[in-house]
């Protein structure tokens, strides 16, 4: 079965074609069409400016990503987009379009969670993970552990109570003058610095949970950096992002252990989401999964962000499952993690 599939929920119009058959899922084109340098100068993305960048760009998206896979629109089986969560105007465009070109040429619509998505982009890994599994999905917008008992049915078992880990780490880039989104920036200046230089409180919150809270080691950070600024000597801009990832990295491996005394895990630990490409984060995790003899998954790192192919992916469960679009599909920017 081929898909042609569309993310467009936040700051990158992607489109991409993808093969699935025989229980093997295959990229054949992941055209993304970043905003990132539009935003960039405002600090961080600006809502009807998306809207408008990604009206631009969808159809020429789209004609990319079916020329690079050779395939022709009538040689698709369905198409998938995302229709949630997200920012509104954003996933109107890849909605509206979906559903339009899904009724010209009158193959299946399948409407996916950006979420899922995300933990689907493993799915293309040679030797992906089978459900159950714990996803632990780590974005700009987003920060959940979630168990996810089949391809299709997910259950939220743990969350931020505030701010994503991405947002974290993007504003303390951003305060430390890095251009947005300062995540990637981050992990390479955490490499050069000292992790024990400073100690941050924990995101895991106290307590038999499996939530974390952001904002206030956010707010550490930021009065930290401050306080340099104030007092005019140069921020130790290496120290304070390998510190800040110490932090953030003991956070996650304390809820996944609690996690796993649970028996949570299932078949391993997969990562997802945009922060999934921190290298610290995956040799944190991995190191974790090595020691309590885990499996653990990660997606190839230009699959992390956010890209069509991973949509294209769950789509296809989806559409296995029976979860196609009714023709009043809509877009959901609160949909849920399930
Ligand atoms: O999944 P994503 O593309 O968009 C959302 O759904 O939010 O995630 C974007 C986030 C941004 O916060 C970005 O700074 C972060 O992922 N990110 C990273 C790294 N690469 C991207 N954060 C930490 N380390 C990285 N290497
Ligand atoms: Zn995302």
């Amino acid at each position: 079965m081929k898909i042609l599939s569309f993310e467009s929920s936040c700051d990158e119009t992607s489109a991409s074609v993808t093969l699935h058959e025989k229980g093997k899922n295959t990229i054949l084109s992941n055209i993304v069409a970043s905003q990132i340098d539009i935003h960039a100068a405002y600090g961080g993305v600006v809502p009807e400016i998306a809207s408008r960048a990604h009206t631009e760009a969808i159809s020429g998206v789209a004609r990319e990503a079916l020329s690079a896979s050779g395939c022709q629109l009538e040689g698709i089986d369905a198409i998938a987009v995302t229709a949630g969560p997200g920012l509104v105007g954003a996933l109107l465009v890849g909605v509206s379009f979906a559903k339009g070109l899904a009724a010209s040429c009158g193959r299946p619509l399948i409407p996916v969670n950006h979420i899922r998505g995300h933990v689907a982009a493993n799915y293309y890994l040679p030797d992906p993970p089978e459900p159950p599994f714990l996803a632990l999905v780590v974005s700009g917008g987003h920060t959940s552990l979630i168990r996810v008992r089949s391809y299709t049915d997910f259950e939220t078992v743990g969350r931020t109570r505030d701010d994503a880990a991405g947002e974290c780490f993007d504003k303390t880039a951003r305060v430390m003058g890095m251009p947005y989104p300062g995540g990637a920036m981050l992990d390479r200046a955490a490499s050069l610095g000292d992790p024990k230089a400073f100690d941050f409180p924990s995101a895991a919150i106290p307590g038999d949970n499996l939530d974390f809270s952001f904002s206030g080691i956010k707010t550490n950070v930021i009065n930290l950096i401050h306080k340099y600024g104030q007092s005019g000597a140069p921020v130790p801009v290496n120290d304070i992002a390998a510190s800040l990832t110490r932090a953030v990295v003991s956070s996650f491996v304390k809820k996944l252990a609690l996690a796993y005394e649970k028996g949570l895990v299932g078949n391993g630990i997969v990562l997802a989401g945009g922060v999934s490409a921190n290298s610290h984060l995956r040799s944190g995790v991995g190191d974790f999964a090595e020691k309590k003899r885990l499996r653990v998954y990660m997606p190839e790192k230009s699959l992390c962000g956010d890209n069509a192919a991973m949509i294209g992916a769950q789509g296809y469960y989806e559409f296995l499952a029976g979860n196609t679009a009714s023709p009043s599909l809509n877009a959901d920017p609160r949909m849920g993690d399930r």
